[in-house]
Formats: structure tokens, C-alpha cells, sequence
């Protein structure tokens, strides 16, 4: 599996960490930045990385800004790209059995790096539950069929 991950300033304080899981989990890793804490502009990595998974290149992505939610409102506007902002191993393993999220997003002034971890942990360990669910993230992308030219 290839990975794709992105941040910024506000995100930077969990990337070693997701870095070090997913390369010890022997994940090949696109890291598209941001690689120091100079302040950046989220939606330049959110989008860096939804290429990467609308294209096919990289299966699934990692983000993570100051909350998660700004990166993840960009990541949202890519086709193809179902983000989930997710705050603990809950929701981050919902964002996989239910909606079958493509992205993680993730705050850094809002979750710990070892948290960052179990969350990673969890979502990637969660299957997509299909059934009903697969109806209506179906229906998800009927919406975005709809509306994006
Ligand atoms: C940057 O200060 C901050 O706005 C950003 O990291 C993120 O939290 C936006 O949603």
C-alpha cells in the first residue's frame, strides 16, 4: 500500500510520529510537506495530497493541520476524495467501516502524537463494512457526480 501525507505548521507536530507507524508497518510513504514549522497554507498540502488519491497514485492519504478541519474542507473539494476529520480511535475507525473515508485528517492542537497513532492504527485496520453503507456512500458520490465539472 502507498500512502500519501500532508501537513501544515498547525499538523507538523504529528508527522514523525504517523511517519514512524506507517513505516513500520512497511507503508510506502509520498510525503508531500509541509517540513518545518514555518507558516504554510493548508490548503496547498490538502490538495498535494487528494491528487495523490483521486489519481489512483497513493490508496489512501494522511492529513493534518491545526484541527484537521481546514485541510480536510480542501482535501473535500478533489473528486473522488471522501476526507473524514477525526478526533479519537472512534471516529477514526467509523470513518472506515462507514464512509469508507480515503483521507484521514487529523489536529494537531487537538489530538496527541500517540493518539495520532492509535487512530492511524485503527483506520487502517478497520475495513469499509459495505452493505448499507456502501449504498450510501453511493449516494455520496452521486452528489458529487451532480455538481462537479
Ligand atoms: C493555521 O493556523 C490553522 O488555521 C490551520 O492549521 C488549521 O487549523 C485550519 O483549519
Amino acid at each position: 500500500m502507498k500512502i500519501a501525507i500532508g501537513c501544515d505548521h498547525g499538523g507538523i507536530v504529528l508527522k514523525d510520529a504517523v511517519l514512524a507507524e506507517l513505516k513500520g508497518r512497511g507503508i510506502e510513504v509520498k510525503d508531500m510537506g509541509c517540513f518545518d514549522s514555518s507558516s504554510v497554507d493548508y490548503p496547498d498540502f490538502a490538495l498535494a495530497v487528494a491528487e495523490e488519491v483521486s489519481s489512483g497514485r497513493c490508496e489512501k492519504g494522511i492529513l493534518m493541520c491545526g484541527t484537521g478541519i481546514g485541510i480536510a474542507i480542501a482535501a473535500n473539494k478533489v473528486k473522488g476524495i471522501r476526507c473524514a476529520v477525526c478526533h479519537d480511535v472512534f471516529t477514526a475507525t467509523m470513518s472506515a467501516e462507514h464512509n469508507n473515508a480515503n483521507i484521514l485528517s487529523m489536529g494537531g492542537r487537538v489530538v496527541s502524537p500517540a493518539l495520532a497513532v492509535q487512530m492511524v492504527r485503527a483506520w487502517l485496520d478497520t475495513p469499509f463494512g459495505g452493505g448499507r453503507h456502501a449504498g450510501r456512500v453511493a449516494k455520496i458520490t452521486a452528489i458529487e457526480e451532480k455538481y462537479f465539472k
